[in-house]
């Protein structure tokens, strides 16, 4: 069964490309970071704050996440759209750093993997979640090109942002994901790496189906 993941920052283009992928080559996909997402969501809604480990470890057993291609659900709830605000991914990369919180949904992640096969993107696919892929894939792009992509999307949601909120906002987040101790954003030794500052989604995909 393939198996393939896709790491990388935020605004790397991982997002786009594995959904292209898994459709082109008809597997599955998880996006992990809204699994991240939903949770904060979850925490923002209660006003739980991000450190309080015991309760959130707590809480998160009774969290219904479901993730489709197209939809996100929180016990039902379509919410798909709301965990896409900077204030919710600020929030899932505090609570990502939490080992408790990244052990909880490990098997949820893992329960992806199923026939056809599966295209999984996130900041560990490569080196925790799915060690024994066969194709691992790491995506870099400048900060700049980053923070513009974020901005086009963000906007096009009509979230109401800026984008030297959203440069100084990704450095701060990438700061975060790559000096936690636990499962930090790093690629995994046997990833090829591909920076996209200057490709285009369909260059990177062809980019990826050519090592695959
Ligand atoms: O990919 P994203 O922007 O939706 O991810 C939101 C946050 O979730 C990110 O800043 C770090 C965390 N995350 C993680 O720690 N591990 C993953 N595999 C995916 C996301």
């Amino acid at each position: 069964m393939n198996l393939i993941t896709i790491d990388g920052p935020a605004g790397s283009g991982k997002g786009t490309i594995a959904r292209i992928l898994s459709d082109r080559l008809h597997l599955n996909y998880l996006d992990s970071g809204a699994i991240y997402r939903v949770i904060a969501l979850f925490l923002n809604r209660n006003h739980i704050p991000n450190d309080e480990e015991q309760l959130i470890k707590q809480k998160i057993k009774d969290l219904n996440i479901v993730f489709l291609k197209t939809k996100v659900t929180l016990n039902n709830d379509d919410v798909t759209e709301e965990i896409r605000s900077e204030k919710i991914a600020k929030t899932a990369s505090h609570i990502s750093s939490l080992k408790s919180v990244r052990a909880s949904i490990l098997d949820l992640q893992r329960s992806y993997f199923q026939p056809p096969g599966l295209v999984a993107e996130g900041r560990d696919m490569g080196t925790v979640v799915f060690p024994e892929a066969n194709k691992k894939f790491f995506l870099t792009a400048s900060t700049e090109e980053r923070a513009a992509r974020r901005y086009k999307q963000l906007i096009s949601k009509g979230f109401d942002v800026n984008i030297h909120d959203l440069v100084s906002e990704i450095q701060e987040r990438d700061d975060r994901d790559i000096n936690r101790k636990i499962s930090p954003l790093v690629p995994a030794s046997d990833a090829h790496q591909i920076d996209t500052t200057f490709l285009s989604p369909d260059e990177v995909v062809n980019a990826i189906l050519q090592k695959i």
